[in-house]
């Protein structure tokens, strides 16, 4: 079945770019001239959606606003509202009523990919087998317990290699972490996600953990994912936000050789 639908949870507090995020919602800080969020809606459509659901706060009326003319010809863009800070897992089940009965990519705005193209296999993957599929990329040790950490089957060492995921840790400790694999924010899921996130406890800090529904799927083998080694700029902190801003820039036909003149002036001095 066509994959047409991305969500996109974009609810979160933005703590970490006070004091800009008093005002303006992180998803909308700027990527030279363009927001995170529509690089990220730029993405769902080049991977072949038509329908972006944005999960928002009530208290990110600019979200609203920036929504409000996102849609094309291309594509509609709209929002869900998620009431409570509860977790990615929450968020996410806040957009069953909007996706209903299809299969649907998950997209944190936090994550910039180069391209379309580990999305687009994703899709492909799911399409194949029918199963959720997310990305997946190889990190340094000590970066594992950033992210949800996976042990996988599978595994050819390739760039783009398919693998089955056995099991799913959120932020292990480095005793706890099960690989050197771990998960990016990309993410096909079969509609049946949502029975899974009815089922998660909520964790110690009351949120709803996208990844305990991950652990369900996996423990049924109904989980495989891509690992990538696909070009990918961290905007959830400011120092990645930065760098991606500079390297998105550098590759862009109108300011990236201006660009690359001045910096190299600035630091040849
Ligand atoms: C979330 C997920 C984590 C995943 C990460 C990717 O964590 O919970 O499993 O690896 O996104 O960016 P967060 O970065 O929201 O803490």
């Amino acid at each position: 079945m066509a994959v047409r639908t991305a969500v996109i949870p974009a609810a979160g507090m933005g703590t970490r770019f006070l004091p800009a995020t008093r005002a303006t919602p992180k998803e909308l800080l700027p990527i030279y001239d363009t927001p995170a969020l529509q690089f990220v809606i730029d993405e769902a459509i080049a991977a072949g959606c038509d329908q972006v659901i944005v999960v928002t706060s009530r208290t990110k009326p600019s979200i609203e606003n920036y929504v409000a003319t996102a849609s094309t010809d291309k594509v509609s863009v709209s929002v869900v509202y998620q009431d409570a800070p509860l977790g990615l897992g929450h968020a996410v089940g806040c957009a069953r009523q909007a996706v209903g009965k299809d299969p649907f990519i998950v997209m944190l705005p936090d994550e910039i990919m180069g391209d379309a193209s580990l999305t687009k296999q994703l899709v492909a993957q799911f399409e194949a087998t029918g199963k959720s599929s997310i990305g997946l990329k190889r990190v340094a040790p000590a970066e594992v317990s950033s992210y949800g950490n996976v042990k996988v089957a599978g595994y050819s060492g390739g760039a783009e290699s398919s693998v089955e995921i056995l099991q799913v840790v959120e932020k292990p400790s480095s005793a706890e972490a099960v690989s050197d694999i771990v998960i990016i924010g990309r993410y096909v899921f079969a509609p049946t996600v949502f029975d899974k996130l009815d089922q998660v406890k909520p964790s110690a800090n009351s949120e709803i953990q996208l990844t305990d529904a991950l652990a369900m799927l996996a423990a049924e083998r109904s989980l495989n994912g891509i690992v990538s080694d696909i070009t990918r700029y961290d905007t959830g902190t400011p120092m990645g936000l930065l760098r991606a801003v500079i390297e998105i820039a550098l590759q862009r036909k109108d300011i990236g050789a201006p660009l690359n003149a001045w910096l190299k002036e600035k630091f040849n001095k």
